[in-house]
């Protein structure tokens, strides 16, 4: 009798096999394939009973027609926004994601964004680095003290929660926007956010959802924080608004057309740029792979 193979899960990202291997203890078998190279991804997608994608390997219709064979789908990143659902759901795929064991790294992440913006820390360092700092003066960089101010948070999912209790635990109140609210609600809440935060996954509802009436309606000296999708805010609006100096400044993790950044926004000195690294902490990116693997293979051979 022919013995059957056990199932093959691509992985997009090099990883060492020998680690992948040591997880899956013989249930799977894994092989490496670079999405950028077209030819070998197209044969590789074809053999595979799983695939596992980053988050900045779209997987849509397109691809999946190229995978007759695939059942479970693993992207290693909490959001999803990146894969089609109901593509997925047609064909029986199972999506899985890596939540809770970043929450934490995008939450201090949050926190390091919104303290460096508040007292102008990119405009420190670069003083500092060009060997410009001429000595103490009671005027230099003055900047924004966190305790006291009003903080309001876009979603109350697990990473809205954590970051909060950072937040309040500097001194900060905290509100925050859910889906509940009303447009009543959320103009007041935002003409009173001080700091205001993004952790919403991104969606058709939440694109562009801080376009220019809604920063029009932040208080003047307002930071913004975020931590979760670029697409969230109109990037062009953020930049005016902050060109303008009706923004203190902006902590950003993430980006619209990620990886560009704007010239216009790279040029404000205010603003915290950080290259997308609200998980990446060693002990998160550990544990993101454990699970997005575990959750995979559970997803093919139980
Ligand atoms: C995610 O997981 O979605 C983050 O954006 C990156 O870890």
């Amino acid at each position: 009798m022919k013995a059957t193979r056990p199932p093959l899960i691509t992985v997009t990202w090099p990883w060492p096999l020998k680690k992948l291997d040591q997880l899956a203890k013989g249930r799977v078998r894994f092989q490496y394939s670079d999405p950028s190279k077209k030819a070998a991804f197209k044969k590789a997608l074809q053999e595979s009973e799983g695939l596992i994608v980053l988050l900045n390997h779209a997987v849509r219709e397109d691809l999946l027609a190229g995978a007759p064979r695939l059942k479970a789908l693993g992207t290693y990143s909490v959001g999803t926004n990146h894969i089609d659902p109901v593509a997925c759901e047609k064909r029986g795929i199972r999506i899985i994601n890596t939540p809770d064991v970043l929450t934490r790294s995008t939450a201090e992440l949050a926190l390091a964004l919104l303290m460096a913006a508040a007292r102008r820390l990119p405009e420190g360092e670069a003083l500092c680095r060009k060997g410009k700092f001429k000595g103490w003066a009671p005027d230099l960089l003055l900047g924004l003290e966190l305790k006291g101010r009003h903080a309001v948070l876009l979603g109350e999912g697990r990473i809205g929660r954590e970051t909060a209790k950072l937040f309040h635990a500097i001194g900060m109140s905290i509100e925050f926007i859910t889906r509940k609210d009303k447009a009543i609600d959320i103009r007041k809440k935002l003409g009173r956010a001080q700091v205001l935060s993004l952790h919403c996954p991104l969606t058709k509802e939440t694109h562009h959802w801080l376009n220019a009436r809604r920063l029009a309606l932040l208080p003047q000296d307002s930071v913004v924080i975020n931590t979760a999708r670029g697409e969230i805010i109109d990037e062009k609006a953020l930049i005016k608004s902050l060109a303008s100096g009706k923004l203190f400044s902006a902590g950003l993790d993430v980006f619209e057309q990620e990886p560009l950044i704007p010239q216009a926004l790279r040029k404000l000195p205010q603003v915290v740029l950080a290259p997308h690294l609200g998980s990446a902490t060693r002990a998160t990116r550990e544990r993101m792979l454990e699970i997005v693997v575990e959750g995979t293979i559970s997803a093919l051979v139980n």
